[in-house]
């Protein structure tokens, strides 16, 4: 695990968008799996300057998603397909019909996520998976448990998560209460992973993930056995690591 200090938020952005970018020039073809929430905004503004810059080309590139929201359709504000479509896909040349995330509008869960599944298993490995740490250490929608889970499942967030998220919609009790999530396994089977954190909110929860002891009470800690896992923190998510 190798862990880089950056400055702040925006130095945090460059570098992990450089390495995204490194990973599609010497791939184009590549599986990158991607993140929503507030953390890698300022990447895929980066991402995007450098296509616009003609410097990156997404025509081959496919992406997984590490999760959505159960019920919110692709149109709905707060899902991230939208998301996604808003900060990634639709500023750049990437192929619609290769960009992925569970089906929020299935309602069936165990068929949203069998679904997934497959779509995983047919991308093959995914070179390089992008991650925002949750301020309970939760990884995609992966909340402290018993257990590391495998893979894409239905879970049920927890009240801190609903609350951080809560920023999002107008209301606490518009937040969807389920969610799709990648599973640990899958994340862990990615080839590499590129975790971006950034503020002083979440000083204390890098410290326990990633110097604490492996817990899946810690969802993220389990990323300090991952063979080629990137953390890109900046100065205040830091704080508490001298
Ligand atoms: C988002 C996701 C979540 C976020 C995490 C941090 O797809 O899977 O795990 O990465 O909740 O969110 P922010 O970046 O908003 O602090």
């Amino acid at each position: 695990m190798k862990i880089y200090r950056a400055k702040d938020y925006n130095d945090m952005s460059r570098k992990a968008a450089n390495l995204i970018s490194a990973q599609i020039l010497l791939k184009p073809n590549c599986v990158l799996g991607l993140a929503t929430g507030s953390t890698p905004l300022g990447t895929y503004r980066q991402l995007v300057e450098r296509y616009n810059q003609g410097d990156l080309d997404f025509s081959e590139i496919t992406t997984v998603n590490l999760d959505e929201y159960k019920g919110l359709t692709h149109d709905n504000s707060q899902s991230y397909y939208y998301f996604m479509n808003e900060n990634l896909f639709s500023k750049v040349n990437i192929n619609k019909s290769k960009v992925f995330l569970p089906d929020g509008t299935e309602p069936d869960s165990e068929t949203a996520c069998q679904k997934y599944n497959e779509i995983l298993h047919a991308v093959g490995v995914i070179d390089l998976q992008l991650l925002g740490l949750g301020h309970n250490g939760h990884i995609g929608f992966n909340e402290p448990a018993d257990f590391f889970t495998t893979e894409t499942h239905c879970i049920t967030l927890s009240e801190r998560t609903i609350q951080a998220n809560a920023r999002f919609f107008a209301t606490a009790e518009e937040v969807p209460r389920q969610a799709y999530t990648m599973g640990i396994k899958t994340i862990m089977s990615a080839e590499k992973v590129l975790v971006v954190i950034s503020g002083e909110d979440k000083a204390d929860i890098v410290k326990k993930a990633f110097f604490g002891p492996i817990t899946p009470q810690v969802p993220a800690s389990i990323l300090q056995l991952h063979r080629n896992a990137v953390i890109i923190a900046d100065e205040a998510a830091l704080s508490k690591c001298e």
